[in-house]
């Protein structure tokens, strides 16, 4: 089967189709996306959140991140996996950029990598590329910002923060990324951004201008039953159907009616009564 390419997702945009993305973060998962012909496999720093249990996305290791790449590639034969750069993995030279991506892409198999920021890091995604290494960006609320952004809130909603986003997006583009996430920006401003762009926007809490759409499957599938975020809709109820099963399961062992026999193996009778005059039970 033929991996998609950034060239097929560039394609994507220049004929008009708009397309889906969505995280995963373990084999299995990957496997349900890619078969559901999802393109764009996007193993996030998110798994920080949904996955680990911290409060944001800023603990988040490189180790963690490749670790959990490695995973998602076993799982998906068709759809581009794209492996986000971590907090502090990228920022403090082109040389750690490039040392970071190249674990992404080497050992943890992806076919390309994200980091967040605009024209900051132009000059970090122009080297990246040139060394091989797609990059996809992300702009607009970018949570390993969180503590400079001051929380999780929409971005680009001033004039002054509305122009200095779509310098971002064009300096990001003019860098050579191949796509351009948008987190949490008003829809008036991605379709602008999105008609001054030849690469694709994808949009999360972005309106429905984007080129494509990328969403936390966790939100999608609903593992989560106390919080769904303003931009995601649940496609399912995963955590309710997930509580009832382990409530019934441990109901039935509780009551003894699992395992039954027919979970069990057994062995001829002959061989447990010799095992048991091995052993006899002192009276
Ligand atoms: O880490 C992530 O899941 C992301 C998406 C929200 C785009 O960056």
């Amino acid at each position: 089967m033929k991996r998609v390419t950034i060239a097929d997702v560039r394609r994507m945009k220049e004929n008009g189709e708009r397309f889906a993305a969505l995280t995963a973060y373990d084999v299995v998962t990957a496997r349900l996306v890619d078969e559901a012909g999802v393109p764009v496999i996007l193993v996030g720093d998110s798994l920080g959140m949904v996955v680990l249990g911290y409060d944001s996305t800023i603990p988040v290791t490189l180790d963690a991140i490749v670790h959990h790449t490695r995973a998602v590639v076993r799982g998906a034969q068709r759809a581009l996996v794209v492996a986000d750069l971590p907090f502090m993995t990228y920022h403090k030279s082109a040389e750690q950029a490039l040392d970071s991506a190249g674990r992404c892409i080497q050992e943890g198999g992806a076919q390309a990598v994200k980091l967040e920021g605009g024209r900051p890091v132009a000059g970090t995604i122009a080297r990246l590329t040139s060394a091989g290494i797609p990059v996809m960006g992300h702009l607009g609320l970018t949570p390993q910002s969180i503590h400079q952004l001051g929380g999780y809130k929409a971005q680009g909603k001033t004039e002054a923060q509305a122009k200095a986003l779509v310098e971002d997006a064009l300096a990001v583009e003019a860098a050579g990324a191949f796509s351009i996430v948008l987190e949490c920006v008003p829809a008036e401003l991605s379709r602008l951004v999105t008609e001054r762009l030849a690469i694709p926007t994808i949009g999360i809490g972005a309106g429905p201008h984007c080129d494509g759409e990328i969403q936390v499957v966790s939100d999608v599938l609903g593992w989560f039953s106390d919080f769904v975020p303003k931009h995601a809709r649940r496609y399912a109820k995963l955590s309710e159907a997930a509580a009832e099963a382990i409530r019934e399961y441990a109901d039935d062992v509780q009551g003894g009616r699992f395992p039954t026999e027919k979970e069990s193996v057994s062995v001829p009778a002959d061989v447990i009564r010799r095992v048991e005059e091995a052993f006899p039970i002192e009276p």
